[in-house]
């Protein structure tokens, strides 16, 4: 088929369409968003964002990015033509397509008079670099309300016919983030009990701070987002920049409950605040023992004759938050560190899954209330 001829607009067309606007006190609207299967929703959205002032100008995740946003699966359409096809709507002046994991720098190029995003951000959840940006250019910033029922997900499901079952947005199950850094058993055993329908819950995102890591590996095959994070210069600590990363994950993916399954380093704030005792860690020990790392060999140097596991939690000291469950596990004779270890991670297998399953029954803050 012969090629339409439309390309998407440069930065310097659209840094043009602004000069001009502004010259005649017309405001220009700016909203991001990738766009991969237009809805009513988004006809809506778009719409509405471009009544807000007197041209609308979206910019468009490019394919890799969408691709690290979504998942191997997606886009389902090229960048090429997703511009193409938004280009067409009435309530669009200009599509741009950007590859940064930001808006940050476009939003300093192109001065927008006001700035429109889709109504599951609120301001206060606005990645902060962006959000100084827009006050840097004294955007004017809007959030607009979401339609309801219109996803590109539901549509993907539908074609899918995912939709055939009865199912609520609460029967969806839980919405569960991991993040790891090693091997993934955890991760595994979590994605398998799904398989088996023992655990109702999706895993929408994977986050890891090693690049090549179990964790990372197993998402890719089982087609679960996966996100590298850089931890930043630091050995001993996770830097700020990836604490933000991480809190923006996990809030763009709307998730319920965030498992750490073999993560190495403290989260600190904005996350804690963001998913406050909806974050739980899976521990080698019986804590309050032995908490950090080796807890298998400090175990064993102890002389102990059981140790166990325990998923709790996740306060901002190490392994300290409230225990909700633990199983024992018998020291042997023989045991070194690694099959000690071995044996622990088989309880780990059953009881983290267990945890959210329960989770995902009964809740969390009533069921947890007394097992402080
Ligand atoms: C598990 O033993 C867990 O208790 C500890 O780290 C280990 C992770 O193992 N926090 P894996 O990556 O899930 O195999």
């Amino acid at each position: 088929m012969a090629d339409s001829g439309y390309r998407p607009a440069t930065v310097g067309e659209v840094r043009r369409l602004r000069a001009d606007l502004h010259a005649q006190k017309k405001k220009l609207v700016f909203t991001n968003g990738c766009f991969d299967l237009l809805h009513a929703g988004h006809v809506r959205y778009l719409a509405q964002a471009r009544a807000l002032g007197d041209a609308l100008v979206v910019a468009l995740n490019s394919d890799a990015s969408v691709r690290q946003l979504k998942g191997p699966t997606r886009p389902l359409q090229t960048e090429n033509d997703r511009a193409e096809i938004l280009s067409a709507l009435r309530s669009i002046d200009a599509v741009l397509v950007f590859s940064e994991p930001r808006v940050t720098k476009l939003i300093e190029d192109i001065r927008p008079h006001v700035y429109a995003k889709g109504g599951d951000y609120t301001v206060d959840s606005l990645n902060p670099e962006e959000r100084e940006a827009l006050e840097h250019v004294r955007a004017e910033i809007k959030i607009l309300p979401l339609v309801e029922g219109r996803s590109t997900t539901s549509t993907v499901n539908k074609l899918l016919g995912k939709d055939q079952a009865p199912a609520t947005t609460k029967d969806a199950g839980l919405n569960i983030a991991v993040l790891g850094s090693g091997e993934g058993s955890n991760f595994n055993a979590i994605l398998t009990a799904i398989k088996r329908a023992e655990l109702n819950a999706t895993v929408s995102i994977a986050i890891s701070d090693v690049k090549d890591s179990g964790v990372m590996k197993l998402a890719e095959k089982a087609g679960v987002p996966a996100v590298f994070v850089d931890p930043g210069p630091d050995s001993n600590k996770l830097g700020a920049a990836a604490q933000k990363e991480i809190a923006e994950h996990l809030q763009r993916n709307r998730v319920d409950v965030v498992v750490l399954a073999g993560f190495m380093w403290l989260l600190k704030e904005p996350v804690l605040s963001a998913f406050k005792d909806r974050i739980v860690n899976v521990h080698p020990s019986l804590l309050p023992k032995f908490k950090g790392r080796d807890a298998p060999q400090q175990a064993i140097d102890e002389g102990e004759i059981e140790t166990g596991c325990t998923v709790h939690l996740v306060n901002e000291d190490v392994d300290s938050g409230r225990i909700l469950e633990q199983a024992t596990v018998p020291i042997h004779i023989r045991d070194t560190a690694e099959t000690l270890h071995q044996r622990i991670k088989e309880q780990e297998h059953r009881l983290l899954p267990k945890v959210l399953n329960e989770w995902r029954e009964r809740g969390l803050p009533v069921w947890a209330e007394g097992k402080k």
